[in-house]
């Protein structure tokens, strides 16, 4: 992390980010002569005071009842106390968004979307491995649903492709199978994102870096650079290529699986939904049966099988609005089904 010492072009630079980001920074720190910039200033502010005009996607915190406190805890719990009293309806009965998400930073290098990366990052950081992307950051972002997602939802990726409401009304709905959010739900949601926006400290600045963002902020011309810099040291859309079952099963016999990651993969993906059936009625553990199991159906065309699952989801059930969400190749590798293979069979032995 970089400690920046400020000097007078950054003291005027923070006094400019207060202004902006008011009730984002506390004053106090303005009278710190050395301040650590990468702690506490928001990607979203510097750009901002550079010029970028950013998307609407400020909370609307005009909506009654609009609070991050109802949105953390919709997010995480599925419901939340009502702006007029009592609890509100169970968003999904299925599952929470933390289901799928997670709410922290998954990726050491915020520039790729690499699965084998990923894995040891929150592996190291106690998080699970999840089919969607982390909501960290997730405002920070310009598009949603990318990629092959067009292939799955089809006209209805439209609406949240380029708009973050439309992508968290989608997501309730489709990827949770529940309910659609009011409007101060949805509105709380985004006020909570909001505090888990990207920060400077996230971003892998060199001293250069961050000198020329400073400079540019008093010298117009060079504004659109340092914007595109910024921009440069994260994506601006989770890339997501979907694979095929087949495929997969062709590649793997001629990778190397390592069942040091496989276990993680287990571990850290399938059993954060199927361990004591959490958010599934299949109940996925440690015994050697389970994984006799596993291990015999995964060459077939089954649903019991590990590629046709990963690479496909698997559909509702008639009766059932649960399914499972497939990984595209961005959320588990090849190599990755190589190396739960290696570890599904060694311990079905
Ligand atoms: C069953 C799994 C699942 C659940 C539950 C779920 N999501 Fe998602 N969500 C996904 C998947 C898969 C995507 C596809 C895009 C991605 O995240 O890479 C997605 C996409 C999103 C996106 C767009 C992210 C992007 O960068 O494209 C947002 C925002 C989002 N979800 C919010 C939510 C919120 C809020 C909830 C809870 C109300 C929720 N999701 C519940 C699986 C889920
Ligand atoms: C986000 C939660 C989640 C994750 C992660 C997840 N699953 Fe699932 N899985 C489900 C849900 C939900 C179902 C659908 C069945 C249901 O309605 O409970 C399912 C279904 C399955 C089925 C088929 C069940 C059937 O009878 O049709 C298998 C096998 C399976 N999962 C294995 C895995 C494996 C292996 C992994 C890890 C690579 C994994 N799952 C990761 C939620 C998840």
């Amino acid at each position: 992390m970089i400690k920046y010492r400020l000097g007078i072009a950054g003291v005027g630079f923070l006094a400019l980010a207060f202004i902006v980001g008011a009730s984002l920074i506390s004053p106090d720190k303005a009278a710190k002569e050395d301040l650590d910039l990468s702690e506490d200033l928001r990607v979203s502010k510097v750009l901002t005071i550079l010029g970028d005009t950013g998307k609407d996607n400020l909370p609307d915190t005009r909506e009654f009842g609009v609070s991050a406190n109802r949105g953390e805890t919709l997010i995480k719990e599925g419901f939340s106390t009502r702006p007029g009293g009592g609890k509100t309806k169970i968003q999904s009965k299925h599952f929470v968004c933390t289901s799928c998400h997670n709410l922290e930073k998954e990726d050491p290098d915020l520039t790729k979307s690499d699965p084998e990366a990923r894995l040891k990052y929150t592996a190291e950081n106690g998080l699970p491995f999840l089919q969607g992307t982390t909501l960290y950051g997730v405002v920070n972002r310009e598009t949603f649903y990318n990629d092959d997602y067009y292939l799955k939802y089809g006209e209805l990726v439209d609406a949240a492709r380029n708009d973050i409401r439309g992508a968290i009304q989608l997501c309730a709905v489709e990827c949770a199978q529940g309910r659609k959010l009011h409007d101060w739900e949805l509105e709380s949601i985004l006020a909570y994102l909001w505090t888990i926006d990207l920060k400077l400290s996230d971003l892998d600045f060199s001293a250069e870096e961050l000198d020329a963002i400073y400079l540019a902020i008093d010298s117009e011309d060079k504004q659109d650079e340092a914007i595109d810099l910024i921009k440069s040291k994260y994506l601006l859309g989770s890339p997501a290529h979907f694979g095929s079952a087949a495929e997969s099963k062709g590649l793997v016999p001629n990778l190397i699986g390592h069942p040091e990651n496989g276990k993680m993969v287990y571990e850290n993906s399938c059993l954060h939904c199927h361990q004591d059936r959490r958010f599934s009625y299949l109940q996925l553990d440690d015994e050697k049966l389970t994984f006799k199991h596993l291990s015999k159906k995964a060459e077939g065309y089954g649903p019991h099988s590990i590629f046709q699952v990963s690479r496909y989801g698997v559909y509702s059930r008639s009766g059932r609005r649960s399914y499972m969400p497939q990984y595209p190749l961005e959320k588990m590798s090849d190599q990755q089904l190589a190396d739960l293979k290696a570890y599904i069979d060694m311990r079905a032995e």
